[in-house]
């Protein structure tokens, strides 16, 4: 069998995707109201060791796929990348051939998405993007698990996605035309998706509608979802702050969304910036399922990784 990364929500099969999203329902309903430290019926990966691997900070992250690999009865080793010998030249290509001796599986967080798909090519064991320039596809399946569970068919749904057109927007553009859900996006001109995004959903069908502003994205859609407006790696704080300003999400821009719009956002959140505290404080805020979910998404994509 080929090695199955989980690098990109575009490279899997729908099938498989929902396989994971079904794995991660069935996982989370087994260990309800459990000690989070109990290791789950079976103990799935018994044995398995992960590596992670992080070249820009994490909370979520870091703390998720941890205790996650631990309730599946595995375990992990966290670096980070500055203190490897990757800082001092040593390639990624080498990095990955040895680590592939050491550890069962390595998920890595990386500046730039090209180093992450260098490092599978020449790994031997299963990759996991845990967020790149590019995209943060782990994410988006926390986000479909948490909005499948307060009930929302993805498939004709209408989602809106408003402020910056940045690596999480992207991996909910891929997952789109996999699960069936409209991805409506407004952005600023100068923030809009990446061409090759769009175009990818396209040729699967996707229903992914570019406006270039938050109320014509937002009118009509189930669920209204932001990020910060200004990314780890970006140098441009203020340029962004000034444009994005018209994409925050109010109490009056929700009130364009169906009633009882759900409202997303993967944290870290900044309150009075891309979101107001009103929205995601509220009844209709999703934030800290999300954050949860994190965790059962993840243990689902391991297994999967794994075949386990
Ligand atoms: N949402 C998310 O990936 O959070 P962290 O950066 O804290 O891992
Ligand atoms: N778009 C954000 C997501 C953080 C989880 C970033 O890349 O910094």
């Amino acid at each position: 069998m080929a090695i199955r990364h989980f690098l990109d929500i575009w490279q899997l099969e729908a099938s498989e995707l929902r396989e994971i999203l079904n794995l991660a329902h069935s996982m989370k309903a087994a260990r309800k109201g459990w000690p989070k430290g109990r290791v789950d019926e079976g103990a799935p990966l018994d044995g398995h060791i992960l590596a992670m691997i992080f070249e820009k900070s994490s909370t979520r992250t870091r703390t998720s796929f941890d205790v996650g690999i631990r309730q599946l009865g595995g375990t992990s080793i966290v670096v980070n990348s500055a203190d490897m010998q990757l800082g001092r030249g040593e390639s990624i290509g080498d990095t990955a051939r040895v680590l592939s001796r050491y550890v069962d599986m390595v998920m890595i967080r990386a500046n730039d998405h090209g180093d992450v798909e260098d490092f599978a090519d020449a790994a031997s064991v299963p990759v996991i993007n845990g967020l790149t320039n590019r995209s943060h596809p782990c994410q988006i399946m926390a986000d479909l698990l948490t909005l499948e569970e307060n009930g929302l068919d993805l498939k004709g749904a209408r989602l809106a996605w408003v402020g910056d057109g940045n690596n999480v927007c992207s991996s909910f553009i891929h997952a789109a035309p996999k699960f069936g859900f409209t991805l409506a996006v407004g952005t600023p001109d100068r923030y809009v998706p990446d061409d090759d995004d769009i175009e990818l959903a396209r040729e699967m069908q996707g229903r992914v509608e570019l406006y270039s502003n938050a109320e014509d994205a937002v009118a009509g859609a189930d669920v209204v979802i932001a990020d910060t407006f200004v990314s780890m790696g970006d140098t441009d704080a203020d340029e962004r702050l000034e444009e994005l300003e018209p994409f925050a999400v109010t109490e009056e821009l929700m009130d364009l969304a169906q009633p009882g719009a759900k409202f997303l956002h993967c944290l870290p959140a900044h309150r009075g910036e891309e979101v107001d505290s009103e929205v995601i404080d509220g009844p209709n805020s999703l934030v800290f399922e999300e954050a949860e979910n994190r965790l059962h998404a993840q243990k689902a994509i391991m297994r999967w990784c794994l075949d386990k």
